[in-house]
């Protein structure tokens, strides 16, 4: 039997606790029979508390030798005066930039259960099924010169640099065209090529990867402001949205939003396939953050993080029909009505973190 070498990175804030309750589903499809090793380690905040370093150098070697990464969150108001190159957020930025991750998917599924638990009205997102495609090891996260300066006349000036090449774009694009295929064949690709270089470059070499290897499948190219606006108008109007990494960091927290909340989303972030082995680098974490407000008090909603591992579960390994099994399970708890806080009508009682992983694994068993 196949081994699947997990490693998870719980984090900071909500980070342990959502990830306790995947570590049940692991328990559970290990009971079946599949094959998981897991290892555990630090990120964030709490690797600096132990470490001095957002992720030490033994964490990355684990996670170069995993076959999957899951993560939590990172961050916290314990860790604001840290120095910027340690902050939480550069072991996460770190582990994206040396695993080579440049595709991170981020799908925005409405349950039908949770069309009310949106901002938006329930025709607006009842059904919706979107992919936003965000470029992730380039752009102006990683563009140097990236500095704060101090001038003679004593102003600081502070500078990031916003770059892409030809072959980052070109990748980016083949998987968004790629997973269009899968889906409704479309794909909006969001940039701004009307005040950016990097945008107008990005146009272009969407349209000429599109032209050559993807013509039969339908293309648009919109403005990324406008593409804000369009999400929260007619989301349904998208398929695959492909963007570069900033823009796809803000749109993809907009998608979230569509979906009743934040703790909806789940995400993967892909390498390049390698040429001997097929096999991708890949690490699974949920959008949102440690949420260091609600941190330690069972409220978070465990869904994104247990939506991240069936992605590793689709994505990684190849366990399709246990991917389905859990997306059906997570819809059948919502059909059911449990909530946590954060997607539960006003006024509802709402179930802890813990009782909706366990209800999870429940529903798993009765469906299989
Ligand atoms: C995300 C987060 C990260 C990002 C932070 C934590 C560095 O917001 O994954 O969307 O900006 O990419
Ligand atoms: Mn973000």
């Amino acid at each position: 039997m196949a081994t699947h070498k997990l490693l998870l990175l719980p984090g900071d804030g909500i980070g342990p606790e959502v990830m306790r309750e995947v570590e049940k589903l692991i328990g559970w499809f290990r009971k079946r029979g599949t094959g998981f090793e897991t290892e555990t380690d630090l990120v964030g905040g709490a690797a600096y508390d132990a470490h001095g370093v957002a992720i030490s150098d033994a964490a990355m070697a684990r996670a170069m030798n995993a076959d999957a990464v899951l993560f939590g969150a990172v961050g916290g108001p314990k860790w604001d005066g840290v120095p910027y190159e340690a902050r939480p957020e550069a072991g996460l930025l770190r582990l994206r930039k040396d695993l080579g991750l440049f595709a991170n998917l981020r799908p925005a599924i409405c349950y039908p259960a949770l069309a009310d638990a949106s901002s938006l009205k329930r025709e607006v997102v009842e059904g919706l099924d979107i992919m936003i495609v965000r470029e992730l090891t380039g752009g102006v996260y990683f563009g140097e010169p990236k500095e704060i300066v101090t001038l003679e006349n004593g102003q600081q000036r502070a500078i990031d640099t916003q770059i892409y090449t030809t072959g980052e774009i070109e990748r980016i694009a083949r998987v968004a065209f790629d997973l269009a295929r899968k889906r409704r064949n479309k794909v909006s690709s969001a940039e701004k090529h009307n005040v950016m270089r990097s945008g107008v470059l990005w146009r272009k070499v969407v349209t000429q990867v599109h032209g050559d290897e993807f013509a039969d499948v339908q293309l648009e190219h919109v403005l990324a402001d406008n593409c804000g606006m369009q999400l929260v108008r007619w989301p349904k109007q998208f398929d695959v949205i492909v963007t570069d990494n900033l823009f796809g960091d803000i749109l993809s927290d907009i998608a979230a939003m569509l979906t009743g909340s934040l703790g909806m989303l789940p995400s993967a972030s892909l390498g390049a396939e390698d040429s001997q082995t097929g096999h991708r680098r890949a690490l699974y974490e949920p959008v949102h953050g440690s949420a260091p407000d609600i941190a330690g008090r069972g409220l978070a909603n465990p869904l994104a993080m247990i939506g991240s591992f069936g992605m590793a579960l689709r994505y990684s390994f190849g366990l399709i029909e246990e991917a389905d099994l859990l997306e059906r399970a997570i819809a059948q708890v919502l059909a059911a009505g449990l909530r946590t806080k954060d997607i539960a009508p006003a006024g509802a009682n709402a179930v802890a973190t813990s009782d909706l992983g366990d209800a999870i694994v429940k529903e798993l068993e009765t469906l299989s």
